[in-house]
């Protein structure tokens, strides 16, 4: 089987990694780095279980190829909590009971960060919009529309 050695930053942390030429960044993350938080929900890009910050960006980790994530700086979920504090989207998601199974949780987090990032104030609907490539099937999104307008406020009111 062909091999791929892939050079790239995860969550904060360099590393080289020689792997199947045909995986996905997704079962890279998970099998060779061991980072579990990543889910994958229907392996072709229609979840967004497994989203992952890809330069800042959020990716369906699924449709990237291990190869095609050289040079890339990628974080995850494991990546979000410093210093032993969680982010704020975490603790927003918990305190709004925004988590059930929490199979979409790691994905809707990170879509959310970036949202934040580029918007730090925004409206209901641009929430939805941000939304719209990672799917729950527990919620009913009420939860999580109001974690993210929580978090927004917390880390404007930092
Ligand atoms: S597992 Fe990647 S989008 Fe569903
Ligand atoms: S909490 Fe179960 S899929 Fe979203």
């Amino acid at each position: 089987m062909s091999q791929v050695t892939v050079t790239l930053t995860v969550n904060g942390q360099t590393q080289t990694i020689t792997t199947d030429a045909h995986k996905t960044l997704l079962y890279l993350l998970r099998d060779d780095l061991g980072l579990y938080g990543t889910k994958d929900g229907c392996s072709e890009g229609e979840c967004g279980a497994c989203t992952v910050l890809m330069d800042g960006r959020p990716v369906n980790a699924c449709l990237v190829l291990a190869g095609q994530a050289q040079g890339r700086t990628i974080i995850t979920i494991e990546g979000l909590a410093g210093d032993g504090e969680l982010h704020p989207l975490q603790r927003a998601f918990i305190r709004s009971g925004a988590v059930q199974c929490g199979f979409c949780t790691p994905g809707l987090v990170l879509s959310a960060v970036a949202l934040l990032e580029r918007q730090p104030d925004p409206t209901e609907a641009q929430i939805r919009q941000a939304l719209t490539g990672n799917l729950c099937r527990c919620t009913g999104y009420t939860q999580i529309i109001a974690a993210i307008q929580a978090a927004a406020r917390e880390v404007d009111h930092a």
